[in-house]
């Protein structure tokens, strides 16, 4: 045999070794699964830069409008919009289920860009975030779009929910802009990034789609450049000495119902093994689970999607629980055979069956409480 097939086949061993997963049983269409998870491991390997995006998909004939988060690649970006005072229309996809919105809803999208990561960290993104959004929450320019003001929703999906959470908990705080969301909706939302070892995330860790690593990567992305933090994360050894207090607001074994908790048991985290401090691991704005149960009274009524084989299940779980125990309306669906990301694929040939239910569901609430 000679070297190149040699090659060839060490190759194959190695990328079948590094592709495999154990595909749930119950899960719909395996081959499909299994290939996503190829490509978004191949995909981790390339793409290193994500960047959030805001879209204001606004709805001429109906008069509201759909605010939507997602994180992205770079180089999927079709168009940017410019200008801090006006918003051009242009059409953002990659990932994101807005094609098919705009189609069922009649609706234009809008956006404008960010500073990015790693040059501009956390929270500059989410500051302009709030910035665009309260530019756009402005009477005048709501009137010019012909929004109605009692009709506005937030939403997003994956680390795009993290940024729905803490930018409606923000506008609630904000007397000039309180009431002016009418729903906030999150899919498979990231919520906190302060316990990277509930059930969920031990349970997925490799995936499907998302796996524990990955997940911690990006988010650390966002927060700092230093390869020590991601380490200490995936070890779980890695929040603050005097932070046990935070974790009241997220203790799974507390707020997770019995049937997700299976034989898991409760660790607490170690504290204080980490040798630089880093503030924003305790800030609710990049972790909105951690506020307390008096600031999620002011929440609007609350749309979450989980799936099943997500490691980020349990962050949306927990969110429905703790919003529910605050008097917050929710409406939360659970949906068993999907992945983390599943509303990303709906476009031929890539398409998911659940991620299309999932995006009928979504669409069909919009449309019975927007
Ligand atoms: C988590 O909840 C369990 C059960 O309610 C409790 O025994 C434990 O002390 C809690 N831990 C923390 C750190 O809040
Ligand atoms: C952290 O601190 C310990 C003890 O002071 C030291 O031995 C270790 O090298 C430090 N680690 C890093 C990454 O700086
Ligand atoms: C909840 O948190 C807010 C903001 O940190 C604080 O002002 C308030 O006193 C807290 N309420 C309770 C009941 O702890």
């Amino acid at each position: 045999m000679g070297n190149k097939s040699r090659l060839f086949g060490l190759s194959c061993i190695l990328l079948a070794y590094y592709t495999y997963i154990p595909i749930p049983e119950n899960i719909e269409e395996p081959w499909k699964m299994r290939l996503i998870d190829i490509f978004m491991k191949i995909a981790t390997l390339t793409v290193v830069l994500l960047l959030p995006v805001l879209k204001v998909v606004h709805s001429r004939s109906k008069k509201k409008v759909y605010i939507w988060f997602t994180f992205i690649s770079v180089k999927c970006v079709n168009s940017y919009l410019n200008g801090d005072d006006d918003f051009n229309t242009g059409l953002f996809y990659c990932g994101s289920p807005s094609e098919k919105l705009t189609g069922k809803l009649h609706c234009i999208f809008m956006g404008r860009d960010y500073r990015l990561a790693p040059q501009y960290l956390f929270p500059a993104a989410l500051e302009d975030c709030i910035f665009a959004i309260k530019f756009f929450l402005q009477d005048k320019v709501l009137e010019k779009y012909g929004v109605d003001p009692a009709r506005i929703c937030i939403s997003g999906d994956s680390s795009g929910g993290a940024l729905v959470g803490s930018v409606t908990q923000l506008l609630q705080d904000d007397p000039e802009y309180r009431n002016k969301i009418k729903t906030q909706a999150m899919i498979y939302p990231k919520l906190q990034i302060i316990d990277t070892w509930m059930p969920s995330y031990r349970e997925y860790k490799d995936g499907p789609f998302l796996s524990r690593k990955l997940a911690i990567k990006v988010s650390i992305r966002y927060i700092t450049e230093d390869e020590e933090l991601p380490e200490a994360i995936l070890r779980n050894e890695y929040m603050p000495e005097g932070s046990r207090d935070l974790f009241k607001f997220v203790n799974w074994s507390h707020f997770l119902p019995e049937k997700y908790k299976k034989n898991h048991v409760y660790r607490e985290p170690i504290l204080g093994t980490l040798n630089a401090s880093y503030p924003v691991l305790l800030d609710s704005r990049l972790s909105p689970l951690l506020v307390n149960d008096s600031q999620l009274q002011k929440l609007p009524l609350t749309y979450i999607i989980t799936c099943e084989h997500d490691i980020l299940r349990d962050d949306g779980l927990i969110y429905v629980t703790r919003l529910r125990n605050a008097g917050v309306p929710v409406t939360h669906e659970h949906i068993e055979d999907a992945i983390h990301g599943a509303i990303s694929f709906v476009t031929a040939p890539m398409y998911l069956h659940s991620g299309l239910r999932i995006l009928d569901k979504y669409i069909s609430w919009l449309q019975e409480n927007l």
